[in-house]
């Protein structure tokens, strides 16, 4: 989270509960470290208060992540929130804990025996996927360079609905994001779209198990196929060159510059139908095509091996190289656990990886962070041995069924179109029919003065005049309060259809979109999906230091 520095006369200068003269009486500023302490119940009440503005978590059904746990899970957490999960060997018992996930994950997403590739725990899937995504461009440059080819303009195709990580991913690591944009009738990835997009410097195709906008899961053996055809037709299309005879499985695996793909490598050891085992010809400027597939399941990898098992979408596919899911959303764990894993330790090129030895011991470590909270890995550990399998599909189960119960029930509402029911991803995604005089965004101002939280949004490029709600179902939303929010939508739309808001219009003409459109033509737009902020503009979640010296009296009960 990046916060912002506010003016010091911006601001309401103080913190000033209510309670009078119980134990505190001196003055705390706002933005500048107090000078006096306080005591902790008058600090703990202060804060306590403040954070009941908050929406209620059990009630926020825009998220994905886990607000519920079992209290033994939480005792666990709170046991261990004073474990720094980096120091291995102080915790060796939590390093361990960590390394049987990673194995009952990959093992999970159909990782043969065969397959000697690894994983990590993260903060969350943004930093799996930038992980994931730099294994991805390394792997693609160390190829490049052993073939002699130029390799300063990697790109990455995905589909327009990409959550923003991977927009950071390619601006924060310099890769060309390649978007699929979408229609009015598809809001996910097209196969053929997709493949009209890779060219030689493509380090890779993402392809989403439950895409953030609707939850629907992206066809992944179809990329898987399409990609295998568009590198065999290209790999037999050429003169050949450096690297004829080895196929992909040896373009990295020496991990360095100094690795060549001639040889071909462990990849095409398992003889398990991995992309490039092939011995092709490469393509007439002796480039060898074997672009990977990383699937981007972060809500969906802890619902499909448990609601769809029979359906493919991970290693059991031959491109897919890497996979990110995170432990905090279906995982259910509380904020802060993701996990990268790739098939093979080829993958994951070994310049990437930092031998640390300064902690005791050398350990081998792959992360953007380098200290992180060891509680939240100990609960994922928690829920994959007390659940099972059997306790993770009952509970997806009745995720999936309280999911179509609300859909089908949504779905019979007056001017109320499905977009998708529960049918992949447990939720229910809608939007409103033409003639219908409100927008989503009025339903979910309408559902908020109840507490709900249910958000209404754009879709991405070029479906962007469609517009959604989306209610996420998770453990907490029994069938009751399902029950209880549909009756909260239903009345919402009774309500606006008696009181219609004003339509927008007349203040768009005057505002600033009309001005922009006055102004002419602009400037040919750089391919972004989230434009970068002004310096110095109001961010949310983004706080700036303000310069604010003014001391208040505050006085706080304990
Ligand atoms: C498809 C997808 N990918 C990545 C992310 C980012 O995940 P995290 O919040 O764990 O960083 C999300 C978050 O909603 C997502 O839906």
């Amino acid at each position: 989270m990046l916060s912002r520095k506010i003016p010091i006369d911006a601001a309401p200068p103080n913190v000033t509960p209510t309670y009078a003269s119980r134990g505190m009486t001196h003055s705390v500023l706002r933005n500048v470290l107090p000078e006096e302490s306080m005591e902790p119940r008058a600090a703990y009440q202060l804060i306590h208060d403040e954070l009941a503005l908050d929406a209620n978590p059990a009630l926020n059904l825009a998220t994905f992540v886990t607000t519920y746990m079992d209290d033994e899970a939480q005792r666990l957490m709170v046991e261990t929130f004073n474990k720094n999960a980096i120091d291995w060997d102080e915790y060796p018992q939590t390093v361990a804990l960590q390394d049987r996930c990673v194995n009952m994950l990959s093992r999970l997403f159909g990782s043969a025996e065969h397959h000697d590739g690894g994983g990590t725990a993260t903060v969350g899937s943004s930093e799996a996927i930038h992980l994931a995504g730099l294994a991805m461009k390394f792997r693609w440059r160390n190829a490049r360079r052993a073939a002699g080819l130029p390799c300063d303009r990697p790109n990455i195709v995905m589909g327009a609905n990409v959550q923003v990580c991977w927009e950071k991913f390619a601006r924060y690591f310099d890769v060309e994001p390649r978007y699929v944009p979408l229609t009015p009738t598809r809001f996910i990835i097209g196969v053929d779209e997709a493949m009209a997009l890779v060219d030689e410097n493509t380090i890779g195709v993402v392809g989403i198990l439950g895409s953030t906008y609707t939850g629907q899961y992206e066809p992944i053996a179809a990329l898987d196929a399409a990609l295998t055809v568009l590198c065999d037709e290209r790999n037999a299309g050429g003169a050949g060159g450096t690297n004829k005879t080895g196929g992909a499985g040896g373009t990295n695996n020496a991990g360095g510059a100094g690795g060549t793909n001639k040889t071909g490598g462990a990849n095409g050891a398992g003889g398990d139908g991995r992309a490039g085992d092939a011995n092709g010809t490469g393509d007439a400027n002796g480039w060898f095509w074997d672009v990977p597939l990383h699937v981007d399941a972060a809500s969906g990898g802890f619902v499909a091996p448990f609601l769809t098992p029979e359906l493919l979408w991970d290693f059991r596919l031959p491109r897919v190289h890497s996979i990110n899911v995170s432990g905090h959303k279906y995982g259910l764990v509380y904020p802060g656990v993701g996990w990268v894993l790739w098939r093979e330790a080829a993958d994951l090129p070994r310049e990437l990886i930092f031998e640390v030895d300064y902690l005791g011991g050398s350990h081998a470590n792959f992360g953007l962070n380098f200290s992180r909270g060891a509680s939240q890995i100990v609960a994922q550990y928690y829920n994959l041995i007390r659940l099972g399998r059997d306790g993770y599909t009952a509970i997806m189960t009745s995720l999936a069924e309280t999911a179509r119960g609300l859909a089908v029930e949504v779905g019979r509402l007056p001017g109320v179109t499905l977009v998708a029911g529960g049918t992949d991803l447990p939720l229910v995604c809608l939007r409103l029919n033409d003639d219908v005089p409100f927008t989503v965004f009025d339903i979910s101002d309408r559902l908020r003065l109840r507490g709900w939280v249910v958000p209404a949004y754009r879709m991405a490029a070029d479906a962007e005049s469609v517009s959604v709600l989306r209610i996420v179902v998770r453990e907490g939303l029994s069938r009751d309060m399902a029950d209880c929010l549909l009756a909260d939508i239903a009345a919402a739309l009774t309500h606006l259809r008696a009181f219609p808001p004003e339509p927008p219009a007349a203040a768009a003409a005057s505002g600033p979109a009309a001005a922009a459109a006055a102004a002419g033509p602009a400037p040919a737009p750089v391919p972004t999906r989230h434009p970068s902020v002004p310096v110095g503009a109001c961010i949310a979640g983004m706080a700036r230091v303000s310069t604010e010296k003014v001391e208040t009296k505050t006085t706080a009960v304990c």
